[in-house]
C-alpha cells in the first residue's frame, strides 16, 4: 500500500504555511533586536577585558540560536496542528510520505556548516587573544584550598587569603592551581572561569577595567563547605593598590615578638574562634569530629590523640605553635604516615596578633577542662 518511490510532486505545505512563516520571521526579528540591543554591561558589569569579547560571542550565538529555536519549534507546532489526524481520516491512514529533497538537504547542511565555521572563527580568535595578552605587568598565583582561596603576590613574603586586590588597567597574569581537590576560579564580571586542579597550573590573562568589589566563586563541588567558598576581588586604583600592598607587607613583618600566653582570655578566644576557626574546626567534639581539620573540643585530654598533629604535647606552648606557624603535612600524632588533614594557615594568613593567640590558646584549653 505504501509507496516508497513517489513521483516528483509539488508538496502541499499545509493551510496557512506562508502567513505562519512570515509571523515567525517578524517574531524572530523582534527577538534579534532585543538580543542585539540588550545592555549586558548594565546587567552584569564588564569589569575587565576580555569580558566585552566574550559578551559579543554570547550575543552572536544567541542571535543564531534564537532564530533556530523560533523556526524549528514554530514549524513543529504549526505542522502538528495543520496535519493533525482528523475524524474523517480512515483508521489506517498515514501521513504524506516524502522521500529525498536534495535542495532542502543541501541548504540545511550548508547553512549550519557556514554558521559553525563563523562561530569557530570568532571563538578561536578570542581564545587566542586570551593566550597572548600584552605584558605580564602583575604576575601572581591563586591556589584553591578546602575552603579558601590563597593569593600569592610577587612582593609579599606571605600569602593572602580570601581577599584579592588588583590594580585597575594593569594586565594580570594569574596562575591557578589547587592544593587538595578540584576547585574553580570564577569572577562573573571578568567572564572567565578556570578550574583549579591539583598538579596542573592554568594561566588566566585579563586586564581589570572597572574599580569595585566583585566575587570570586568556586563552581566545582569540592566538599561540605563548597557553597561558602567565596573570596572578594577588589579592583583598586593604582594608588589604593600600592597602599594595600604596603599595609600587607607591614602586617606580615609584625608579630615576630614573643607571645606571652599568660593572661589569655578564653571568652575573647571563643569569639575569635567563631570568626576565624569555626569553618574548619569543630569546638564540640574530639579529634574525629572533623570539619576540615580535626575537632578541638578535647584537645588536651583525648586519650586516642595524646599529641597534636605536629607531634607536640597538647599544652599551651604546643597549641600556640600551631596557631603561629600553621601546619601542613601528615598527622604526626600517628607518625610520618598519618593522614594529611589539609592546610592550617599560619598567623599572618589568619591575621592573629599576639593577644589573639593567647586568647585562642586559653579558649582551646578551657574546652578540654570542661569536658574532662
Ligand atoms: Cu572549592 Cu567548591
Amino acid at each position: 500500500m505504501a509507496q516508497h518511490t513517489a513521483p516528483p510532486q509539488k508538496v502541499n505545505l499545509g493551510p496557512g504555511f506562508w502567513p505562519v512563516a512570515i509571523g515567525l520571521s517578524i517574531f524572530n526579528i523582534i527577538a534579534t533586536y532585543f538580543i542585539v540591543t540588550w545592555d549586558v554591561n548594565g546587567f552584569l558589569p564588564e569589569a575587565a577585558t576580555p569580558a566585552g569579547d566574550i559578551d559579543f560571542l554570547f550575543k552572536f550565538m544567541a542571535v543564531f540560536g534564537s532564530a533556530i529555536f523560533v523556526y524549528v519549534t514554530g514549524f513543529i507546532v504549526f505542522f502538528a496542528i495543520a496535519w493533525r489526524r482528523r475524524p474523517s481520516d480512515a483508521p489506517d491512514a498515514i501521513g504524506i510520505q516524502v522521500h529525498d529533497s536534495p535542495k532542502l538537504e543541501f541548504w540545511w547542511t550548508a547553512i549550519p556548516a557556514v554558521l559553525v565555521v563563523i562561530l569557530a572563527f570568532f571563538s578561536v580568535r578570542i581564545w587566542a587573544n586570551l593566550q597572548q595578552t600584552a605584558g605580564d605587568v602583575l604576575t601572581m598565583e591563586s591556589i584553591g584550598h578546602q575552603f579558601k582561596y590563597e593569593f600569592r603576590y610577587p612582593t609579599l613574603k606571605q600569602s593572602v587569603y580570601d581577599d584579592m586586590h588588583l590594580p585597575v588597567d594593569t594586565p594580570i597574569t594569574l596562575h591557578v592551581t589547587s592544593a587538595d581537590v578540584i576547585h574553580s576560579f570564577w569572577v562573573p564580571e571578568i567572564r572567565l572561569k578556570y578550574d583549579m586542579v591539583p598538579g596542573l597550573v592554568q594561566t588566566m590573562r585579563f586586564t581589570p577595567k572597572k574599580t569595585g568589589a566583585y566575587r570570586i566563586i568556586c563552581t566545582e563541588f569540592c566538599g561540605t563547605n563548597h557553597g561558602n567558598m567565596l573570596a572578594a576581588l577588589h579592583v583598586d586604583t593604582p594608588a589604593q593598590f600600592q597602599q594595600w600592598l604596603a599595609k600587607q607587607a607591614k602586617t606580615q613583618t609584625q608579630g615576630s615578638g614573643p607571645v606571652a600566653l599568660a593572661g589569655g582570655n578564653a571568652a575573647s578566644g571563643q569569639q575569635l574562634f567563631g570568626q576565624k576557626c569555626a569553618s574548619c574546626h569543630n569546638a564540640n567534639g574530639g579529634f574525629d569530629a572533623k570539619i576540615v581539620g580535626p575537632g578541638l573540643g578535647k584537645l588536651a585530654n583525648d586519650a586516642a590523640h595524646p599529641q597534636l598533629v605536629t607531634g607536640e604535647k597538647p599544652d599551651a606552648d604546643g597549641i600556640s605553635h600551631v596557631l603561629i606557624k600553621g601546619y601542613q603535612g601528615p598527622d604526626m600524632s600517628q607518625g610520618k604516615s598519618g593522614a594529611s588533614l589539609g592546610v592550617m594557615p599560619n598567623r599572618q594568613a589568619n591575621a592573629l596578633s599576639n593577644g589573639d593567640i593567647a586568647n585562642l590558646t586559653a579558649y582551646l584549653l578551657s574546652l578540654s577542662q570542661k569536658k574532662s
